[in-house]
C-alpha cells in the first residue's frame, strides 16, 4: 500500500522512525511528512534513509525558483498518489487543526486534501490528552471515518504516569495492515453484534454486573462494518467509542438485551454473540436502596433468559455465532455450549490468562464449527482477532452456500 507517515511534534516523534521502518519492511511505500515541530526532536535524514525518499517538510520546502508551481500544488499530488495517512505522534495541536480543518502547514493541508483512509496515534502529557477541548477533537475526527489508535498507559516524558504514551510501532503498524487489508466480504449482510456486560440491579443504587469491557464486540462490529455489513450493535454499558457506521442499541439487562436482539432478528443474517450476559437478576428489586444490617444479606435470583439458546432455537438460516469466556476446561464446555445452544460456530478462550481477554486490548481464542474444525487465533490485538473471527465466518458461508448449490 502507498502509505503517508506524518510526523508531528512531540517527544514521541523518535519511535515513528520505528513505525516507518515496520512498514517499510511489511512491503508498503512510504513516504514521510514531518512538521516543523517534528523536525526539532528528530531529524528527516533519518526517515530519508529508511523509505529512500525525500523527505516533505514544509509547504514550499521543495521549491527552487523553477519549480514553485509543482511545489505548490505538491500537496494535492501527495493525497493523489497514496491510499493511507498515518500521523504518529498525532499531537494535541495536530488533532486541533484536523478536526477544525486548519490548513497551515504541509500536514495539515494534506489531511483535508486526502480522501483515503486516515489512522491517527496520539501521543501526548495526560492532561492534555484527558483535556475536554481534546477529547472532543478526536471524537469529531472518529465521527469523521478517522480510525484512532488509542494511546498506551504509563511513564511519560513530562515524568508522570498516566495515559498518553505513543504506543509499540508494532501495534500501530499492526493496526495500518488490518486497514490495509480491508476487504468487502461483508457487503449485503446485516450483522447484529451482542457487547459488553448486563447489569441487573439490586436496588435503585446498585447492580450485579461483570469484568467485560465489550472490546471484544466492539471489534467485531468495527470490522463487520469496514467489511461492508450493516451493523447493529446491541450493547451493555461501556466506556467505549461507538465504531463508525455502526447502528448502536444500548441496553442494560439481560431481559433488555434479549428484547433489542429479537426485535431486530428479522433483518439480521448474521449474529454474533459476543455480550458477557449476567446469569441471574434479583427477583425482587426494592424501590427504596437497601439499607446496611449487621445480619448476613441473602439475595433470591432468578435465572435470565439465555439469548443465545433461544436463538439457537429460531435463529432459522441466520449465522449464529456464540462465545465462551472459561476458566477450566475450554474446549469441552465451548463444545458443550456450541451444541447445546445449536451455534453454527463458537468462539472460545480462558479468560484467567493475564493480559488477555476481559478488560484486555488482547485475547487468544479458539473458533470452533459445527463441522468439528478448530482454527486457533492469537494471541494478538482484539482488532486482529475480530479479523480472523469473520474470516471464519465468511468461510462458513461459502462452505454452506456450497452444500445447498449441491443440494
Ligand atoms: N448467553 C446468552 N444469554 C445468557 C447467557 C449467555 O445469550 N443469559 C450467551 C453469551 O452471549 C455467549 C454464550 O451464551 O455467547 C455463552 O455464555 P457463557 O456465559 O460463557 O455461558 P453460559 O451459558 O452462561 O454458561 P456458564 O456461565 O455456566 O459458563
Amino acid at each position: 500500500m502507498r502509505i503517508v507517515v506524518g510526523v508531528g511534534g512531540g517527544i514521541a516523534a523518535y519511535k515513528a522512525a520505528e513505525l516507518v521502518r515496520a512498514l517499510s519492511q511489511r512491503g508498503h511505500d512510504v513516504q514521510v511528512v514531518m512538521t516543523k515541530g517534528a523536525q526539532e526532536f528528530i531529524q528527516p535524514l533519518t526517515f530519508a534513509a529508511l523509505t529512500g525518499r525525500k523527505v516533505i517538510t514544509g509547504l514550499f520546502s521543495q521549491s527552487s525558483s523553477q519549480d514553485t508551481l509543482s511545489s505548490a500544488v505538491e500537496h494535492i499530488a501527495v493525497a493523489k498518489d497514496n491510499e493511507l495517512l498515518v500521523v504518529a505522534p498525532a499531537t494535541a495541536d495536530l488533532l486541533a487543526k484536523f478536526a477544525v480543518g486548519l490548513a497551515d502547514d504541509f500536514l495539515s493541508t494534506l489531511y483535508l486534501a486526502f480522501t483515503g483512509k486516515v489512522v491517527l496515534s496520539p501521543a501526548m502529557n495526560t492532561a492534555m490528552w484527558e483535556h475536554p477541548a481534546t477529547q472532543a477533537n478526536l471524537e469529531t475526527l472518529r465521527k469523521r471515518g478517522c480510525s484512532i489508535v488509542d494511546p498506551d498507559e504509563g511513564w511519560l516524558a513530562c515524568g508522570v504516569t498516566g495515559t498518553g504514551r505513543l504506543p509499540d510501532p508494532v501495534r500501530i503498524a499492526d493496526h495500518v495492515d488490518m486497514l490495509a487489508h480491508t476487504k468487502t466480504d461483508f457487503t449485503g449482510e446485516v450483522v447484529l453484534v451482542t457487547a459488553g456486560p448486563t447489569q441487573e440491579a439490586l436496588d435503585p443504587v446498585r447492580y450485579i454486573s461483570n469484568r467485560s469491557s465489550g472490546k471484544m464486540g466492539y471489534a467485531l462490529a468495527a470490522a463487520a462494518a469496514r467489511r461492508g455489513a450493516r451493523v447493529i450493535l446491541i450493547s451493555g454499558p461501556v466506556n467505549l467509542p461507538v465504531p463508525p457506521h455502526v447502528q448502536i442499541i444500548s441496553i442494560k439487562t439481560a431481559q433488555e438485551m434479549r428484547n433489542a436482539v429479537f426485535a431486530h432478528l428479522e433483518e439480521t443474517t448474521i449474529i454474533l454473540k459476543s455480550a458477557a450476559v449476567a446469569d441471574y437478576y434479583v427477583a425482587h428489586i426494592p424501590e427504596q436502596k437497601r439499607k446496611k444490617t449487621a445480619t448476613r444479606l441473602s439475595l433470591e435470583l432468578d435465572p435470565t433468559p439465555d439469548i443465545l439458546a433461544e436463538l439457537g432455537q429460531k435463529k432459522g438460516d441466520r449465522l449464529l455465532i456464540g462465545f465462551a469466556a472459561e476458566t477450566e476446561n475450554l474446549m469441552e464446555e465451548a463444545r458443550r455450549k456450541m451444541n447445546i445452544k445449536k451455534c453454527d460456530m463458537l468462539v472460545a478462550n480462558l479468560v484467567n490468562t493475564s493480559g488477555l481477554g476481559f478488560e484486555s486490548d488482547r485475547n487468544e481464542v479458539e473458533i470452533l464449527s459445527r463441522s468439528g474444525q478448530t482454527v486457533h487465533a492469537g494471541p494478538a490485538d482484539k482488532n486482529e482477532i475480530a479479523e480472523r473471527i469473520l474470516d471464519q465466518v465468511a468461510m462458513l458461508r461459502l462452505n454452506l452456500r456450497a452444500v445447498d448449490a449441491t443440494a
